[in-house]
């Protein structure tokens, strides 16, 4: 079934090619006893002889750290056998290096899987069913998924069903379970078929069948659709899930007794492509072109503006020399005016027109403000009126 085609032996590991198609269950039993001939033998006595050594596995691409995507490793214990299983998604090939340690003196021994995968049409009608009385290493073996898919055979009205995934609940964020006889970690089962659902899997879809599951725990499996022969191998009813990549092919019509074809399967359209043009121009280029302005902009204040910026600062300079001077003459004034009748002070003389020469108005007021002011030569001031 898995495809095996040729075994070949080139020195110390051994080789093994498989061609496989893709979204279909690979499994492959790493059987203790075959790497057992590769290591002594625990006495010369069982020369001859295999000899049970607890083994562990190391697995990984050849060239890479670890296995394919796909591909995942599982051993329950050293004295157990291990499984690589997985479901290829792309066509490829992959070269998988085993390496053996025995555990008994820690001799290694390496083998090599060689697995091509082929491409291959998808199964248009899945479903996936959780057995929770299982655990991932109980269910690998060949045997036991013969029994399994048996079972969903029956359930799906169909021999035409191929095992497409199984996987550990504990992958699926299941809980780890109570080290306790009776409790399982759970496996969860994907089949895939090209024939549509049965009436039992077509329940799954109903309304009552989810109204149902939502308000109590324990399910039964609808009598006349319960086909487990054995009792581990039983799904959870409520844990079922039925994806079609296919629309639902119309109700047969009766009397013909055979389904229509539902046509070739018809993968989606990629959507429209979006023209980001706009946005781009929105988010990128405007908050771009607004901050070569504004650097624009600074650069100009700093560099050619700067006589503005001196002139601004000798104004503010000849400003403050202003106020000292007021501050000054006021202080003289209010000394001057306990003692009266001393020769006036210099800053209440007559002020001379700077341009003409000619004396000013003699002072009549009392505040001295506006004429100390206007005293002072200023060279920024010919704008302001005198
Ligand atoms: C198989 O199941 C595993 C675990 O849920 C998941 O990661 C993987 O994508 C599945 N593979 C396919 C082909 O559905």
């Amino acid at each position: 079934d898995s495809g095996l085609c040729a075994a070949s032996l080139l020195g110390a590991s051994a080789e093994i090619k498989f061609t496989i198609p893709v979204g279909r269950l690979f499994t492959y039993e790493l059987l203790r006893e075959t790497f057992q001939s590769d290591f002594e033998p625990l006495y010369k006595l069982y020369a001859g002889r295999l000899y049970d050594d607890p083994m562990t596995f190391k697995c990984n691409q050849q060239n890479f750290p670890d296995l394919p995507e796909w591909l995942r490793f599982t051993q329950r214990h050293p004295y157990d056998n291990g499984f690589l299983y997985g479901t290829p998604t792309s066509p490829g090939k992959s070269t998988i290096e085993i390496y053996a340690t025995n555990k008994r003196n820690y001799e290694t021994a390496r083998h090599i899987l060689m697995i091509q995968v082929v491409a291959e049409k998808t199964l248009p009608y899945q479903a996936e069913f959780f057995i929770e009385l299982r655990e991932i290493e109980m269910v690998l073996p060949s045997s036991v998924q013969g029994e399994i898919k048996q079972d969903l055979q029956k359930l799906w009205y169909s021999e035409a069903l191929e095992i497409v995934n199984i996987s550990n609940a504990l992958d699926r964020g299941g809980r780890v379970p109570l080290p306790l006889a009776g409790h399982f970690e759970g496996v969860y089962v994907k089949v895939g078929s090209e024939q549509y659902f049965s009436p039992c899997l077509q329940m799954v879809l109903t309304p009552e069948h989810q109204r149902l599951c939502a308000s109590e725990t324990k399910v039964k499996v609808p009598g006349g659709c319960s086909f487990c022969s054995i009792p581990s191998n039983c799904i959870t009813w409520c844990k079922t899930e039925l994806v079609s990549s296919r629309p639902t092919p119309p109700p047969p019509t009766v009397g013909s007794g055979i389904l229509e074809d539902g046509g070739d399967f018809d993968p989606l359209e990629s959507p429209p492509s979006r023209d980001l043009l706009p946005d781009y121009i929105v988010t990128v280029i405007v908050p771009l072109i607004v901050a070569v302005v504004l650097c624009l902009l600074l650069a100009y204040i700093m560099f050619f503006r700067r006589e503005g910026v001196y002139a601004f600062i000798s104004n503010l300079y000849i400003f403050l020399y202003h106020h000292h001077t007021i501050l000054g003459n006021t202080d003289e004034l209010r000394q001057m005016s306990g003692s009266r009748g001393v020769a006036p002070p210099l800053s209440t003389l007559p002020m001379f027109n700077s341009r003409t020469g000619d004396g000013g108005p003699p002072l009549q007021s009392d505040s001295p403000s506006i004429p100390l002011i206007m005293a002072q030569h200023d060279p920024y001031s010919d704008t302001l009126p005198r």
